[in-house]
């Protein structure tokens, strides 16, 4: 059965660039409704353990350099068959290579650099969550 939830962060870059605004207005667009929400900044040792899956992945050291590199929005968001729905909204993993119109297209610098995440299970979704908020900041 498909959950109704996925973890979404806004990655460095795009907050840079002042896109946190616009990306909202889209995930309000999208008819994602918002259960939880901050502005925060990883630790090096926290993008590690956050993206532990791909730890052997080549690119795993410029990602977590990247996701530490400045503060990001995360953000557990809601709607029917939230996981898909999320990575379908946003695109594909490269900008260059993302729909019109998604997030990733519009927000997205690089493939590193691509504007925002999005879980990729309901498992994921849940472990995800739990790492960045408790229980009472979910609402
Ligand atoms: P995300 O986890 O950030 O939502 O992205 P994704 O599922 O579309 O892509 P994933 O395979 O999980 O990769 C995580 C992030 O690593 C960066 N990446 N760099 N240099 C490379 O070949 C490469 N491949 C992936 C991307 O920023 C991707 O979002
Ligand atoms: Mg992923």
């Amino acid at each position: 059965m498909n959950g109704n939830k996925t973890l979404i962060m806004i990655k460095p870059t795009a907050v840079r660039k002042g896109y946190i605004g616009p990306i909202m207005g889209k995930i309000a667009e999208g008819g994602f409704k918002i259960k939880a929400m901050k502005y925060t900044r990883l630790s090096l040792e926290q993008a590690k353990a956050f993206y532990a899956v791909h730890s052997e992945r080549p690119f795993y050291g410029e990602l977590t350099g990247f996701m530490s590199s400045g503060p990001i929005v995360a953000a557990i968001l809601e709607k029917e068959n939230a996981v898909e729905a999320w990575r379908n909204f946003i695109g594909a993993t490269n900008p260059a290579e993302a729909a019109e119109g998604t997030i990733r297209k519009l927000y997205g610098t690089s493939l590193g650099e691509n504007a925002v995440h999005g879980s990729d299970s309901d498992e994921n979704a849940g472990i995800e969550g739990d790492f960045f908020f408790s229980a009472t900041e979910i609402f």
